[in-house]
C-alpha cells in the first residue's frame, strides 16, 4: 500500500471565495477535492448541490470526488457528470448496483460508502464493479464530528475481503473526524483520507496540508 492521499472537504472552505480557496488548496498540495452532498433526508443538513458542484468543477483541475449522502442516488448521480469519482451509500436505497452503473455511465469512477454502523456485507455484492470503498468514520451530517475508531478494524477487514475476491485494486477511503492528531494512524489504513474542518483550522491549509502529508509519509 502506498502513502495515503489527502482529499479535502470543500464545504469547510469559505464558499464565498470558492475559486480562491480551490487555488489555495491546489497550491498547498491537496491531492483531491471532496464535495459532500446531503439531501436533508439521508443526512440531516441540506448541503452541496449540482450548482455548487459545477462551480467547484470549473475552478479546479484536481481530481474531484463527490460523496452523495442522498436517498435513491441512482436518480441523482447524472447531475454530477464531470466528477472524477462519484460515491454513493450502500444504505441509500434498493438500487446500489444501478447507482454504480450510472456513475460509470457518466464517466466517473464509482465508490460505495458505508456509515459506521453498516456491516461490510453492504458492499460485497458489488465489490467487483467499484473503484473505492469509502468508510465513513462519523455519523454523516456535520463537519468536525468525533472519529469512530472501529472503522479502522473495518478497513483491515475490507482489504482482506477484497484480496480474497482478487479486487485489491479497489481503494479504501476513510472520511470524517480526521485531524492532525489521528492522521498518521488513519493514514496507515487508508489509500484516501478525507478531511474537511481540520484542514482549515488554526494555521490554515498551507501548513495543515503539509502536516497531513508528512503524517502520511508522502514526499514533498
Ligand atoms: C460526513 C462527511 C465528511 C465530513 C468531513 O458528514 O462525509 O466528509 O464532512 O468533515 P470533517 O473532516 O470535518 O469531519
Ligand atoms: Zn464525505
Amino acid at each position: 500500500m502506498s502513502e495515503a492521499l489527502l482529499s479535502v472537504g470543500i464545504l469547510s472552505a469559505d464558499l464565498g471565495r470558492l475559486a480562491e480557496e480551490l487555488a489555495r488548496l491546489e497550491q498547498a498540495g491537496a491531492d483531491w477535492i471532496h464535495l459532500d452532498v446531503m439531501d436533508g433526508c439521508f443526512a440531516p443538513p441540506i448541503l452541496g448541490d449540482a450548482a455548487l458542484f459545477k462551480a467547484v468543477r470549473r475552478y479546479t483541475k484536481l481530481p474531484l470526488d463527490v460523496h452523495l449522502m442522498v436517498q435513491n442516488p441512482e436518480k441523482k448521480v447524472a447531475q454530477f457528470e464531470g466528477a472524477d469519482w462519484i460515491t454513493v451509500h450502500a444504505e441509500a436505497g434498493p438500487h446500489l448496483h444501478r447507482a454504480i452503473a450510472e456513475a460509470k455511465r457518466v464517466g466517473a469512477k464509482a465508490g460505495v460508502a458505508l456509515n459506521p454502523g453498516t456491516h461490510l456485507s453492504g458492499v460485497m455484492g458489488v465489490a467487483g464493479e467499484i473503484d473505492m470503498v469509502l468508510l465513513v468514520a462519523v455519523d454523516p451530517g456535520f463537519g468536525g464530528a468525533k472519529f469512530v475508531p472501529a472503522v479502522l478494524g473495518k478497513a483491515d477487514k475490507i482489504r482482506e475481503k477484497l484480496a480474497e475476491l482478487g479486487t485489491e485494486g479497489v481503494k479504501v477511503g476513510i472520511d470524517g473526524g480526521i485531524n492532525l492528531d489521528n492522521a498518521a494512524q488513519v493514514g496507515r489504513y487508508a489509500d484516501v483520507v478525507v478531511s474537511g474542518s481540520a484542514v482549515f483550522k488554526g494555521a490554515g491549509p498551507e501548513s495543515n496540508i503539509a502536516a497531513f502529508k508528512k503524517a502520511f509519509g508522502q514526499k514533498d
